[in-house]
C-alpha cells in the first residue's frame, strides 16, 4: 500500500521540494492550496504534469483561514503523514499583518491538530517551526535554547510549536517540530534577502534595475539549501517517537557577505550598485544572529547538509542569470562594461 501524505503550502518553496521527494518515494500526495487572483503553480507545475493524471498527486483548495474542511479531508484520506508547511512566512511583512499571521500560522495549526486527533489520530504530524522563534537569544541555538521572538511571525511560530507539543503530550499524537534555520534555493520567494540579491543582480546586468536596495546588512543568518532541509523534514516523521529537532548548517554569515559572494562571482562593482540601510527594509525589531547547533539531528536523524554557503550563492545566481538569458561568462562581460 502506498503511503499517503497531506502537505499544506504545497505551492511554496519547501512544499514543492517536499512533494517532489515524497512522489519519488512513491507516496500518494495530497497538496492543499489557497485560491489566489493570479494562479501560482510555477513551483509545482512539473509535478502536476507528471503525477496528477495518474492520481498520485491531488490538489485541494483549502485556505488556512478556514480550515473547517480539513476534518472531512482527514477522515476521507486517512493520511499516514501530515506536513503543515503553509504560513505567512515573511517576517518583515508580519509586523504589518500581525492578526492574519497569527490566524494562518498559529490558530490554523491548532485547528488542524484538533481535526487529526478527532478523525484519524494515527496520522503523524509535522509542524514547520522556525529559528525565528529564538529571536534575540544568542547563538548557537539548539532545542534547549530560550524562545524570545521579536515579531508577530516569531510569536505565531512559538504558539504553533507549543500547540504541537501539547497534542503530543496530552493527546498522545505523533506530533513533531522541525526547528529549521533559514533555507534558500532558486525557488525562494523574491522578497527574501538571498533571492532578492541574486534576482536583482541578474536584472541590473540586463539593464532592468539600477540598484540593489537593502536594509540592515550586518545581520547574520545560518543559510542552508531547501532540498537538504526537506529531507530532514521527512526523516523527522520516520522516527519511532515524535520529537523536536533543530535543522541548521552550524555556520553563519552576514547579509553583506552574501552580497559580496554573489557580486564576486560576476565581478560586479558592489560600491556602485548596492545601497544599504534603506528605511523601507529596516524592521521595527530584529533577530541579529542565528546559528544553529544541529547535533541532535546529526545523531538521531543521521542528517547533515550537503550544500555550502558558496554553493547556495552560486546555484541561486546561476538560476536567476539563466532565467534572464545569461550565463556566468556573459554576465562577467556585461559587468566589466557597466562597472
Ligand atoms: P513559502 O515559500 O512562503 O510558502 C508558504 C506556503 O504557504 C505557500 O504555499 C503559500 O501559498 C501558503 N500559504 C500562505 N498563506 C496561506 C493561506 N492563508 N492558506 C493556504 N496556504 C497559505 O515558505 P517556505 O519557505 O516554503 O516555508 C515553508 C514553511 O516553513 C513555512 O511555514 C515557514 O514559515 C517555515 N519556515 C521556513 C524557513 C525558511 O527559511 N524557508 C525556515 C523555518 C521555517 P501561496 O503560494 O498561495 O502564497
Ligand atoms: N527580506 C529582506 N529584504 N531582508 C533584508 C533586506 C531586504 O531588503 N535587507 C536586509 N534584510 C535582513 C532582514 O532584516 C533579516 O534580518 C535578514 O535580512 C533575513 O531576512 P529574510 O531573508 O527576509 O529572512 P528572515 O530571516 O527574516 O526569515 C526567514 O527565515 C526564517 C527562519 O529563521 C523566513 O524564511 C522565515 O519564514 C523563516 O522562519
Amino acid at each position: 500500500m502506498k503511503k499517503k501524505a497531506i502537505i499544506t503550502g504545497i505551492t511554496g518553496q519547501d512544499g514543492s521540494y517536499l512533494a517532489e521527494l515524497l512522489l519519488k518515494k512513491n507516496y500518494q500526495v495530497h497538496g492543499l492550496l489557497r485560491r489566489t487572483s493570479f494562479l501560482n503553480l510555477d513551483r509545482i507545475q512539473h509535478i502536476i504534469n507528471k503525477y496528477e493524471s495518474g492520481g498520485q498527486l491531488t490538489l485541494h483548495y483549502i485556505d488556512m483561514i478556514d480550515t473547517s474542511s480539513i476534518s472531512s479531508l482527514v477522515k476521507k484520506i486517512k493520511p499516514n503523514e501530515f506536513y503543515n508547511l503553509a504560513a505567512m512566512s515573511h517576517v518583515g511583512i508580519s509586523f504589518y499583518t500581525g492578526e492574519a499571521t497569527l490566524n494562518i500560522n498559529a490558530v490554523a495549526t491548532y485547528r488542524i491538530l484538533d481535526a487529526i486527533t478527532k478523525n484519524y489520530n494515527k496520522c503523524k504530524f509535522y509542524q514547520a517551526s522556525s529559528s525565528e522563534m529564538f529571536g534575540i537569544t544568542p547563538p548557537p541555538q539548539n532545542e534547549n535554547s530560550l524562545f524570545n521572538p521579536q515579531s508577530p511571525y516569531g510569536i505565531s511560530k512559538v504558539a504553533a510549536f507549543y500547540t504541537t507539543r501539547y497534542f503530543r503530550q496530552a493527546h498522545k499524537m505523533f506530533a513533531a517540530n522541525g526547528i529549521l534555520f533559514n533555507h534558500e534555493s532558486p525557488r525562494r520567494g523574491i522578497n527574501f534577502v538571498t533571492r532578492k540579491i541574486t534576482y536583482t543582480v541578474a536584472r541590473i546586468l540586463i539593464g532592468k534595475e539600477k540598484k540593489l536596495v537593502l536594509g540592515n546588512v550586518n545581520i547574520k543568518r545560518d543559510w542552508g539549501h531547501a532540498e537538504d532541509y526537506v529531507l530532514a523534514i521527512w526523516k523527522i516523521l520516520q522516527q519511532k517517537n515524535p520529537d523536536d529537532f533543530v535543522i541548521a548548517t552550524e555556520m553563519n554569515h552576514t547579509i553583506w557577505e552574501f552580497v559580496q559572494e554573489v557580486f564576486k562571482i560576476v565581478g560586479l562593482n558592489v560600491k556602485k550598485y548596492v545601497e544599504t540601510n534603506n528605511p523601507k527594509f529596516l524592521r521595527p525589531a530584529e533577530v541579529p544572529s542565528l546559528k544553529g547547533d544541529s547535533s541532535k539531528a546529526k545523531k538521531i536523524l543521521k542528517w547533515k547538509p550537503r550544500y555550502t554557503f558558496k554553493d547556495i550563492a552560486r546555484i541561486m545566481l546561476e538560476s536567476d542569470l539563466k532565467s534572464h538569458g545569461l550565463n556566468i561568462k556573459e554576465a562577467r562581460l556585461i559587468a566589466k562594461k557597466i562597472n
